[in-house]
């Protein structure tokens, strides 16, 4: 069996408040290969801060532990601060789940794109502004070249989302890690993006991991799928096998959502356990 590009094992992130420690991720473990990985749950149960954690981009409030995070033969737990910025972008890259607090506000998107090209492969200006227009059409921006000299406050919520996916794009990382990246989008080109990811993994070996409140989205467009719950994984599955599902939790969301076929008057409530 091919080594995992990522394995991560007993992640566990918690904050201190006046009330105590929260713990946001209580012991999460799964590795990526070269696959569509989605990772679902509902609002805060810790999504986005295991995301962050691989980048090792935490809030300074938060306390981190991990039995292992290992990206091929690299420890990301002790890895110094300059072999993460190394990392961050080249290797491992993060489309955060709001792209105008990621995009700087004085520098042309497209120059923006450029750049993160010119940071990791060190090309000439004239060959990283080539490509970051290929990489905006290739978001389906239209007018790439126009596009390029214009700033993020000129952007529209799914533009902004479209230029951070070709940024994190443009210097072919090994594994792409995808907060939300396509819920401000509308449908087709949704479907533009996805199929562009897929793409990626295919065909360049990518590991994606696709985090999401769209169970029915992970369902058709993922290999794998992880449902967590209140900081940790209730469930693993193959997207194929999520009709399968033996957790409660995961038996309630696929319950809760409505069925073009077979319409109810009422959908059921979800009920939680205090022990899940
Ligand atoms: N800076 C912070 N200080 C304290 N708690 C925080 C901080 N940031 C996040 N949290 C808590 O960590 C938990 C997990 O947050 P996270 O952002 O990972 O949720 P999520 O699953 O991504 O949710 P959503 O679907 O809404 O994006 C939440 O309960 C949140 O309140
Ligand atoms: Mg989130």
């Amino acid at each position: 069996m091919t080594p995992p590009l990522l394995s991560v094992r007993d992640l566990r992130i918690s904050f201190n408040s006046l009330s105590g420690p929260f713990d946001a991720v209580r012991g999460v473990s799964f590795d990526l290969g070269r696959e569509k990985l989605g990772i679902v749950g509902e609002s805060g149960s810790g999504k986005s801060m295991t995301g962050r954690a691989i980048m090792r981009l935490t809030p300074h409030a938060a306390t981190v532990h991990a039995e292992r995070l290992q990206l091929g033969d690299l420890n990301l737990l002790n890895a110094p601060e300059k072999t993460m910025e190394h990392i961050r972008g080249k290797r491992i890259g993060l489309i955060m789940q709001d792209p105008k607090f990621s995009l700087n506000p004085v520098v042309s998107v497209g120059e923006q794109v450029a750049e993160a090209y010119r940071i990791h492969t060190k090309g000439s200006a004239a060959e990283a502004r080539s490509k970051a227009v290929a990489m905006l059409d290739a978001v389906r921006i239209r007018d790439p070249e126009r596009v390029y000299r214009m700033y993020p406050h000129e952007m529209s919520g799914g533009m902004g989302q479209r230029i951070m996916i070709a940024m994190m794009l443009v210097s072919e990382p090994e594994i792409l890690i995808a907060d939300e990246a396509t819920s401000a989008l509308d449908v087709t080109v949704r479907l533009e993006i996805l199929n562009l990811l897929d793409e990626m993994v295919s065909k360049r070996g990518l590991g994606l991991i696709f985090i999401s409140h769209d169970l029915n989205l992970v369902r058709h467009f993922c290999d794998r799928v992880l449902i967590m719950y209140r900081g940790h994984v209730v469930e693993e599955l193959k997207a194929g096998d999520l009709d399968q599902a033996a957790h409660p939790y995961t038996r309630g969301l696929l319950e809760a959502m409505p069925r073009i076929h077979a319409p109810r008057r009422r959908l059921p409530v979800l009920k939680r356990d205090p022990t899940w």
